[in-house]
């Protein structure tokens, strides 16, 4: 599918983000965890949530979605999710500890997902056997059993968020207390903690380095609402900047873009943060910056991408540092043809800003890159066509409506 963006726009309005993608996923493998009903509010309508969705349906358990509610009755039956869906998305490796806790035997192929690099799965595979269970790889898919997994001490050689909530699932259900040292601090792990304490387990520390978990010996229902999306209202506030336009961002939590705020406000955008709601614009020249993507609390490799379209508007080089994942530069040579000037050596990027980019015929490689190349759509003059833009649905509900509200024009082809 293709978006066509007509080119340069001023943003102006309001937006509302959705709930946060990244705290969904785990959250509704984690269900999985307890066969009673638990009821997750105010899921968005994205892609990834629907594929986890019917993934989880596959497993065994009944499946409710109305009202933006997703309602799950009942405990998995089996313990081999499908592997059309595993390959679609990266996140269905994150049945793997509820399953394996729950079951005491999982069976999941390789993961998928955005092509960001090799992204092994080492840590949470460590993680599993630190509490003691089995591991093989057998024709592109991993094993694990154990008749009863074990508290113990794992420690991380990377705050990796994925292995941390994998973690943090499996020993939720395990016998005696595991600490998850070099645990990852990103707000969708500390949400994750919430859910999972909302059905009964004993989690603390979640949000700092040491997460405690005592295991209990098993989870009841729940009702949770989960913490709207840090990239979503990052996305919009990049894009306000970008377009020298002014924009209310509804439905945030101001704390969790600490690094994303500064970092526009280094470049001469104004953003004014309020209780729930960030206000964005810019009528000063955007000054270059040096970012560098780190862990939470630094700067987000999910914002990256939408940076460095941004800043190819620059007054003068910018410098973009890539520390968390090793191949996250496919969207460079998209926005070289939009005539970025844009050097890359290994990790690290140099931005020479440009008066303006020309719009041309894009592809979006993955979820992010496409974001950013939505936003260089509507900095560039003439029109944009962004193709394979069902990535961008993949973590964005209703993406063209949304900037369509801002005065867009967006079409989809
Ligand atoms: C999650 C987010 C993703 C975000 C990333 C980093 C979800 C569904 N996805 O992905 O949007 O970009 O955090 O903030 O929440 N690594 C290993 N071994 C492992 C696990 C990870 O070496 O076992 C490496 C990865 O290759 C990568 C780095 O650690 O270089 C970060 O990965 P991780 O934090 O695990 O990211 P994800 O959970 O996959």
């Amino acid at each position: 599918m293709d978006m066509f963006v007509p080119g340069k726009v001023k943003l102006a309005g309001e937006i509302e983000v959705s709930s946060s993608k990244n705290a969904i996923l785990p959250i509704l493998a984690a269900s999985l965890l307890s066969d009673e009903t638990k009821v997750i509010k105010n899921v968005p309508d994205i892609r990834d949530v629907t594929v986890i969705t019917e993934l989880i349906h596959h497993l065994g358990v009944k499946v409710d979605y109305q009202d933006r509610n997703l309602y799950f009755t009942g405990g998995a039956t089996s313990q081999n999710p499908p592997y059309e869906l595993v390959r679609l998305i990266r996140a269905s490796f994150l049945v793997m500890g509820p399953l394996l806790a729950k079951k005491g035997f999982v069976r999941v192929a390789l993961p998928g997902g955005c092509a960001i690099g090799t992204r092994p799965i080492d840590l949470h595979l460590k993680g599993f056997e630190a509490l003691g269970a089995q591991v093989t790889l057998s024709g592109g898919d991993v094993i694990a059993r154990a008749d009863r997994l074990y508290g113990n001490h794992v420690y991380l050689d990377f705050p990796s968020v994925g292995a941390t909530e994998n973690i943090m699932m499996a020993a939720s259900l395990a016998e005696g207390t595991t600490y998850i040292e070099n645990a990852a601090l990103e707000p969708e792990i500390v949400d994750l903690a919430n859910f999972l304490n909302s059905m009964g387990a004993r989690i603390s520390g979640a949000g700092t380095n040491v997460i405690r978990i005592e295991g209990v010996r098993q989870l009841g229902s729940t009702d949770y609402t989960p913490i709207p999306d840090r990239i979503e209202a990052g996305t919009f506030m990049v894009a306000a900047a970008a377009t020298g336009g002014d924009v209310i961002i509804k439905n945030v939590i101001p704390e969790h873009l600490k690094a994303v705020t500064a970092k526009l406000l280094e470049s001469n955008a104004v953003v004014e943060e309020d209780d729930d709601q960030v206000r964005v614009y810019r009528v000063e020249e955007i000054k270059p910056v040096y970012i560098k993507t780190l862990p939470y609390p630094g700067f987000p490799t999910d914002m990256q991408a939408q940076f460095m379209a941004y800043l190819s508007l620059g007054k003068g080089s910018s410098v973009i540092t890539e520390s968390v994942f090793e191949n996250r530069f496919m969207h460079v040579a998209e926005l070289l043809r939009m005539g970025a000037k844009i050097t890359t050596e290994g990790r690290t990027a140099v931005i020479q800003g440009i008066r303006e980019l020309t719009g041309a015929r894009v592809k979006a490689t993955d979820l992010r890159a496409g974001a950013a190349l939505l936003i260089a759509g509507l900095t560039a003059r003439g029109p944009t066509i962004i193709m394979n833009s069902e990535h961008i649905d993949r973590g964005y509900e209703n993406i063209v409506g949304k900037f369509n509200r801002l005065g867009a024009n967006i079409m989809r082809t």
